[in-house]
């Protein structure tokens, strides 16, 4: 039985795994608006898992720091002075207040505007006013500095946290899906971030935001305002070629992919060819890419040695768990942070390569601000149905009835590559979403990481 949430009833095992039946694809509306559950996904998901902090080129230089959240805690992630990637809790030892207001900057110290303690890069509190007079030099001031996250870890320069000293290496949480699914960035050679990131706030609970980036159901009937201005295209946005990779803890991807025949076609280029390839721009990519791959940008040859034979084909989008989404047919990453279960605020980082030119970075960005965040023409379509569905979930009676996740169930196979990489290979489906609810279970009812470990379920195989 657990204790662990803040307030409210306790959730055992059993009640946790009610909610979602994944014989049935079925799951109980309440898990959209129940606080109890709410608080327990803060402990058990974001307090336990590696969260997405921010890019290397965000803080190249000492003093760089960027505010981000771990769940609904404030985290300052800062260089310090010896260039180590610090990740503080932004409240103040003394009566916690927020240290740090801003979103990103440069700084010597974070000095709290409440009394004026000051503390250093490291988190160390290094001043406090009427230390003599008024603590009478009885402050212990090496107990009170910043608590920091347990670990800190990179992949291919983008930095994440956890929370809890108990989390495996950021390499083993993410696993090959989800490096894959950060591969899918790094692909286009060094990345800069641009300037600011595009926030806002959504009614509606965080999950229904994150199943929703697997759904390639709804795109021609929810966008189809955007088709019929020329945005998008049908055959772009629906395509019948789907795939979708599982990982462990929760991470997949889901949606367009490759086909083994048309990866044969790329596979038995010449060395000319192929190095004429490689040495494609991201554009030049997307350009050649209709014939190939319904015009997603095709990758450098090269990558077959990072992704895998199967990784390589996998176009559609990755969610590393829990709610770090990476859209790649243009480069950037959403975050998905919980505000309440019936909040969420949506955050979207761009990336250029750095090679790109003024005139590239300008018609990349056009194209990126009319696609999502709150001025994109799809954002907006997504974000209404998010927030009815999430509404209706308080409904009393209407929560009753279970939520329908039922296509595709039981009807395609677990392929296994010679190179023991796993997809499904198939139509439009909902494999993608059964798994994260799967997941989630799995991380709300395990009491630790040990647990955790022990009792995920594997990444699956055979009929699914
Ligand atoms: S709350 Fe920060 S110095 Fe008092
Ligand atoms: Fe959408």
């Amino acid at each position: 039985m657990s204790t662990d949430a803040r307030r409210g009833r306790p959730l055992g095992r059993e009640e946790i795994g009610g909610w979602f039946d994944g014989e049935k694809g079925l799951i109980d509306k309440t898990i959209y608006v129940d606080p109890d559950i709410y608080e327990l996904e803060l402990e058990r998901v974001f307090a336990r898992g590696w969260n997405f902090m921010c890019h290397e080129s965000h803080i190249p230089e000492v003093g760089d720091y960027f505010t981000n959240y771990i769940g609904e805690d404030q985290v300052i992630v800062v260089r310090d002075e010896n260039r180590a990637i610090q990740v503080l809790l932004n409240t103040c030892s003394h009566r916690g207040n927020a240290l740090c207001r801003a979103e990103m900057g440069n700084t010597k110290s974070f000095q709290c505007t409440y009394h004026g303690w000051t503390f250093g890069l490291d988190g160390k509190l290094q001043a406090v006013p009427g230390g003599a007079n008024f603590y009478r030099d009885k402050l212990d001031t090496a107990q009170w500095a910043l608590r920091k996250a347990a670990k800190v870890e990179q992949y291919k320069g983008f930095y994440f946290a956890t929370l809890d000293p108990d989390a495996p290496s950021l390499h083993d949480y993410l696993g090959e899906v989800g490096r894959i699914g950060i591969d899918q960035m790094a692909v286009h050679g060094e990345l800069v971030a641009i300037d600011g990131v595009q926030k806002n706030v959504i009614d509606c609970n965080w999950k229904i935001a994150v199943d929703n980036l697997y759904d390639w159901y709804h795109v021609n009937f929810s966008h189809r305002s955007a088709m019929r201005v020329g945005f998008v295209s049908a055959s772009v946005m629906q395509p019948m070629q789907q795939m979708v990779m599982l990982g462990e803890y929760g991470h997949a991807i889901g949606g367009p992919g490759v086909s083994p025949a048309q990866q044969e076609v790329l596979d038995g280029l010449s060395d000319e060819e192929r190095t004429r390839l490689d040495s494609l721009s991201f554009e030049e990519r997307a350009k050649l890419a209709p014939r190939i791959s319904e015009r997603r940008p095709i990758r450098p040859t090269h990558m077959k040695e990072v992704m895998g034979p199967v990784g390589m084909r996998a176009m559609g989008h990755p969610n590393i768990f829990p709610n770090l989404w990476i859209s790649t047919r243009a480069l950037q990453l959403s975050l998905r942070l919980p505000r309440g279960p019936l909040k969420t605020e949506v955050w979207w980082f761009t990336f250029m390569p750095k090679s790109y030119s003024l005139d590239q970075r300008r018609a990349m960005m056009r194209f990126m601000t009319h696609s999502f965040g709150p001025a994109g023409l799809l954002e907006q379509d997504d974000g209404e149905n998010w927030t009815y569905s999430t509404r209706a979930a308080l409904g009393r009676v209407a929560r009753r009835r279970p939520q329908n996740l039922q296509m595709g169930l039981g009807q395609d196979e677990v392929r296994e590559d010679p190179s023991g990489q796993r997809s499904i290979e198939t139509r439009v489906n909902e494999h993608a979403q059964r798994w994260h609810y799967r997941c989630w279970t799995d991380w709300l009812q395990a009491e630790s990481w040990d647990e955790l470990k022990r009792t995920r379920t594997p990444s699956p195989t055979g009929r699914i």
